[in-house]
């Protein structure tokens, strides 16, 4: 039996229990951290994060004859020091935004591991992106000309990739599909000799790859099978055109699994696809075999990172639920109300208790469908009882909220019983600092005009 890959784990790979009956992650006692740190709370585990690096890296060396660069899809967790650890395991960045782009830029990652997505990009953005020098994948017309004109301003040939819709449909949730025909992303299919023609005639643009994606959280592989004989044959058709092409982008979309009847294939098995996949068709097409990128972004956060909060108040319904309420919720992880998200969590200070009662886990929202966890079975809690809640590395942090004025929590990562913060916790006070009150808008030192009260 070959061992289960990051993704395919619920808990860190470096998750244990300690004599007292703790979680620990990356030798720290999560109860510890959460007494140091405060909750809620974001644990990265390094050792499971850069393992995840590392078996798309090696993957790709072994199933894959010809060049090969993952690169990070930033958007599933941005921070400086998130970045730090996927590009010193070799993997490249692709960022979608100006923000993304600076906190590459600001760490020092080489321009030529960058890659600028996108399908509305600003014109500060593309500034931003051809000052650095970073590859753009363009998505639509407007911006192809926009980009021609800053490249010609320039005088400069700018390298691009251009993203193709590849109509192919995956079974995900609605909102993070992106592969079939009518989705915001990309050029359609049916644009693409027009394209071509085009592309052909611009002496400041030079188009040096493809990119698709097909969505997010996907656990078949073949539509990602699919998809490499889509890009190939774009591939072929451009390069006999005579596109300088010289890389296909897969796009990122393995899935993690977040409760135990999740069974996403192996990181292995998904490089094994889509590298035998571009092979075999670049073969049958007699076209040299491209640099492969793809983007992963989930699976190699989601399954480091869990979140631990402090259980508060127990609400028992005569004959119903029994609900059991946390310090965050759907501010630090609007997954579940969003996509209907699925979560696992335990006891981070009872692990060696026996299971006792089904209940759910609430967030502290004003929203009633600000639920965690829906009917999970769990030992006997009591305020004050660290929850962590599994697999929320990816789309979490990154997509964490002040909704209710909640300051979004402290992340920090876990090494050999180290502990150290990537991000500081926001304070209330921090929650004000771009707030402005105009002059004519501040109170009176009485405000009520000295009448008193709810006259
Ligand atoms: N490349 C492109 C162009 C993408 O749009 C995405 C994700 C990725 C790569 C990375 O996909 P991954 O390997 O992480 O599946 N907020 C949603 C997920 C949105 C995904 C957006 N694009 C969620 O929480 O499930």
């Amino acid at each position: 039996m070959q061992p289960l890959a990051p993704n395919q784990q619920l808990l860190p790979l470096t998750a244990c229990v300690n004599e007292r009956g703790h979680l620990v992650i990356g030798g720290c006692d999560v109860v510890e951290l959460v007494a140091q740190w405060g909750s809620p709370l974001y644990i990265v585990d390094e050792v499971t994060l850069r393992t995840a690096c590392r078996y798309y890296r090696e993957g790709f060396k072994r199933f894959y004859p010809g060049p090969s660069q993952p690169i990070y899809a930033a958007k599933a967790w941005c921070c400086l020091g998130i970045l730090a650890m996927v590009v010193s395991e070799g993997l490249g960045l692709d960022v979608v935004s100006g923000g993304e782009l600076t906190t590459a830029i600001r760490l020092g990652v080489p321009p030529e591991r960058v890659y600028l997505h996108g399908n509305n990009k600003s014109q500060a953005e593309l500034t931003l992106a051809l000052d650095y020098g970073c590859r753009i994948v363009v998505d639509n017309w407007h911006e192809l000309k926009t980009l021609a004109q800053l490249a010609q301003e320039r005088g400069r040939r700018v390298p691009i990739l251009i993203r193709l819709t590849p109509g192919i449909e995956c079974h995900t949730h609605e909102y993070i599909r992106t592969g079939h025909l009518d989705s915001k992303f990309g050029f359609d299919p049916s644009q693409w000799p027009a394209l071509v023609d085009w592309l052909l005639g611009q002496s400041y643009l030079e188009c040096i790859g493809l990119h698709a994606h097909i969505g997010s959280q996907i656990f078949a592989l073949d539509p990602h099978r699919d998809l490499t004989e889509v890009l190939v044959d774009y591939y072929a058709q451009g390069l006999q055109a005579g596109l300088p092409l010289q890389a296909v982008n897969v796009g990122g979309g393995l899935g993690i699994r977040y409760v135990e009847t999740d069974q996403p294939p192996a990181i292995a098995d998904w490089v094994r696809v889509v590298s035998e996949g571009v092979t075999q068709h670049c073969q049958a097409r007699g076209v040299p075999l491209p640099l492969l990128i793809s983007e992963p972004g989930r699976s190699i956060v989601g399954p480091a990172g869990v979140t631990a909060y402090t259980l508060g108040g127990r609400k028992e319904i005569p004959g119903g639920r029994t609900y059991i309420s946390v310090d965050g919720g759907m501010s630090d992880n609007p997954r579940p109300i969003t996509y209907q998200a699925r979560y696992q969590a335990l006891v981070a200070n009872r692990c060696l208790d026996p299971i006792a009662e089904t209940v759910t886990v609430a967030g502290k929202h004003c929203e009633s469908g600000d639920i965690l966890i829906r009917d999970i079975s769990m030992p006997l809690t009591q305020p004050g009882d660290v929850l962590v809640v599994l697999a929320t590395g990816a789309y979490n942090a990154s997509m964490a909220s002040n909704y209710n004025r909640m300051p979004r929590p402290a992340a920090v990562v876990v090494r050999d019983g180290d502990a150290e913060l990537l991000v500081r916790r926001e304070t209330w006070e921090d929650l004000l600092r771009h707030d402005c009150l105009p002059l004519r808008l501040e109170l009176a030192e009485s405000c009520d005009g000295g009448r008193g009260w709810g006259d």
